[in-house]
């Protein structure tokens, strides 16, 4: 963001519309430390997330649109928005349950990514404000809506907290067996929302291991060592000095575009840690689930008219999606994405930023 450019949540006005029958809106969270996060309950979408930098300066470190529009026409990126019913690739989309196969959309030629055809990310969620820092929203996937099975009750709770964190708190059940992979896709770049390339932040990602893809972005099914490759990011390193190696790996994914199987998911200790090169606002992760995938931004193509006058050009945001990983239901070693009636799927994420020390 350029120094002209003070970062300041949308209109609401510009999300206040009728998708689908249904009525949309900006919910504002605001904490006691003057830090503000907007979503819509458009697919969910974190559209601002307004966090000081290094001199105290507001900056937001959300690459998204300014009105519901902007979301609606470009579905493509999944900006800012909860991916389900299964969040990442599922191979030629097709799974086994149950002794049944399943047939998915294949919206991303062979596989199916992000849930197919209209996911989560496009479907307006019921909302409810709680109070100032919290927002419910719940959405109810109809059995074999896109080919799952099952009606699937979701609810997503977004909590600022008073430690400038954005806490995302995930929970689901279904009435007949079927799969669930929820996170969710906010693109960050922690130099402001139009700050330019991520390539020169600081990464560091708790994980000795990590999924090697195929061509198609497929996980081969080997869980394969960080160690001496351009996936090791266990000590803080700069995203961009070794994303253009001639790396079979770098290439079947266009950059990092690759599931890490995290050593220890937890809620108390990150799992992983990026900076803001110009700005110092260090942003951690803490999650529950097994994996994450970090998506460099490497098909954005500087398409999409983006707040503050940004364009979304190649990689100038960078996403941290915490879930199980890709293609799940066809690799039985994988942790299960299985849900069945009686059970509850219940998981926390959390972003939560400060100044990098
Ligand atoms: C995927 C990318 C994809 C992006 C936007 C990420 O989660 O891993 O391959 O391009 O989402 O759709």
């Amino acid at each position: 963001m350029t120094d002209s450019l003070e970062a300041k949540l949308p209109a609401a006005s510009a999300f206040q519309k009728t998708i689908d029958g249904k009525k949309t809106d900006l919910y504002i969270l605001k904490n006691s430390k003057g830090m503000e996060v907007a979503i819509t309950n458009f697919g969910g979408r974190v559209v601002s997330i307004l966090v000081p930098d290094k001199n105290g300066k507001l900056t937001d470190v959300v690459e998204g649109f300014d009105s519901v529009e902007g979301y609606k026409n470009a579905p493509g990126p999944y900006y800012g928005a909860i991916i389900g019913r299964y969040g990442n690739r599922i191979a030629k989309g097709k799974f086994p349950l149950e002794g049944k196969e399943y047939s998915l959309f294949i919206n991303n030629s062979p596989n199916t990514l992000h849930g197919g055809k209209v996911g989560f990310d496009s479907k307006v969620w019921d909302a409810k404000q709680i109070d100032s820092t919290t927002l419910e929203i719940t959405y109810l996937s109809k059995d074999m809506e896109e080919g799952y099975p099952g009606n699937l009750q979701a609810k997503v709770v977004y909590t600022l907290t008073n430690d400038n964190g954005l806490k995302i708190d995930y929970t689901a059940t279904t009435d007949k067996t079927t799969i669930v992979n929820l996170t969710n896709h906010t693109y960050f770049n922690l130099n402001g929302a139009n700050g330019g390339t991520i390539l020169n932040h600081k990464a560091q990602i708790f994980a000795d291991t990590y999924t090697p893809i195929d061509p198609t972005s497929i996980p081969t099914g080997v869980i394969a060592p960080v160690k001496g490759t351009p996936f090791d990011f266990t000590q803080p390193t700069v995203i961009g000095s070794r994303i253009n190696d001639k790396d079979e790996q770098l290439i079947n994914g266009k950059g990092y575009d690759h599931n890490f199987v995290l050593t220890k998911p937890s809620l108390d200790s990150p799992v992983a840690t990026v900076v803001g090169d110009k700005s110092d606002i260090e942003m951690q992760v803490f999650t529950q689930e097994p994996g994450l995938q970090f998506y460099t931004g490497n098909f954005m193509n500087g398409q999409n008219a983006m707040k503050y006058g940004a364009k979304d050009n190649y990689r100038t945001a960078f996403a941290m999606e915490t879930e199980h990983f890709p293609d799940s239901p066809n690799e039985p070693k994988f942790p299960s994405v299985v849900l069945k009636p009686g059970q509850v799927y219940k998981t926390s994420t959390e972003y939560k930023f400060s100044i990098a020390k």
